[in-house]
């Protein structure tokens, strides 16, 4: 699997060209990608600078050598390159595993073009996974409750290396919400985005135009 995970990180990262600003996800897909830019900045003296989606990302890219940059400053983006945890034959994703859906969606956004590296154990007919959902800390019960009204199971996500819930980058909580299969991805994003104190959930249905997918192949 991580042969699979470096063959799409590394096509993903040779998309890169000289002067983009680019998006940089999150977890361990985008971390090959990232590996080869810094290899290219090294060998080809490629001039890139990149918007971070996490501290993750944002402490590798400056340990590996990549130029940090921010959406104040670049507001549009020439592509990102993020990973998923699952992704159904029309784009559409859930996003989330390490919470850091919620700066992913920004980047995703602002993106001209969306690169989503996997392997194919992430590829599935019908989008059936937990979603991850950003909250309020303050109106954590309310939005469980208005889960469970639209037929969802929330969980709070607990930290290791620390009692009680995950704090995400941005100060919140994290809910794993189970759907079942998701027959209409597009409505149940709206319909969470709806529910007030809901920070950002990690489904991802409106960058399909823009998205490119790089399976990896398990090589031997
Ligand atoms: C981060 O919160 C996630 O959206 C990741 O991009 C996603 O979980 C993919 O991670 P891996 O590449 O580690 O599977």
């Amino acid at each position: 699997m991580d042969k699979a995970k470096q063959e799409a990180g590394y096509r993903a990262a040779d998309q890169v060209r000289d002067g983009m600003i680019i998006g940089i996800g999150t977890g361990s897909t985008v971390l090959y990608a990232m590996e080869r830019i810094s290899e290219r900045i090294r060998e080809e003296k490629l001039a890139v600078a990149g918007v971070p989606t996490s501290y993750q990302a944002a402490y590798r890219a400056v340990e590996m050598g990549i130029m940090l940059t921010s959406l104040d400053a670049h507001p549009k983006l020439d592509l990102a390159i993020d990973g998923a945890d699952q992704i159904d034959p029309a784009k559409r994703m859930i996003k989330g595993r390490g919470a850091a859906h919620l700066r992913e969606k920004c980047v995703a956004d602002a993106a001209e073009t969306f690169i989503v590296v996997v392997d194919d154990s992430k590829c599935v007919s019908i989008l059936d996974g937990p979603v991850p959902i950003e909250v309020l800390p303050f109106a954590c019960m309310p939005v469980i409750k208005r889960i469970n009204d639209l037929g969802g199971s929330a969980l709070i996500r607990n930290g290791s290396g620390k009692d009680g819930p995950v704090i995400s980058d941005n100060g919140n909580f994290i809910l794993d919400c189970t759907f079942g299969e998701i027959r209409s991805p597009e409505e149940l994003e709206q319909n969470i985005a709806n529910v007030p104190g809901v920070v950002e959930s990690g489904l991802f249905t409106r960058y399909t135009g823009k998205t490119m997918v790089i399976v990896g192949a398990k090589k031997s």
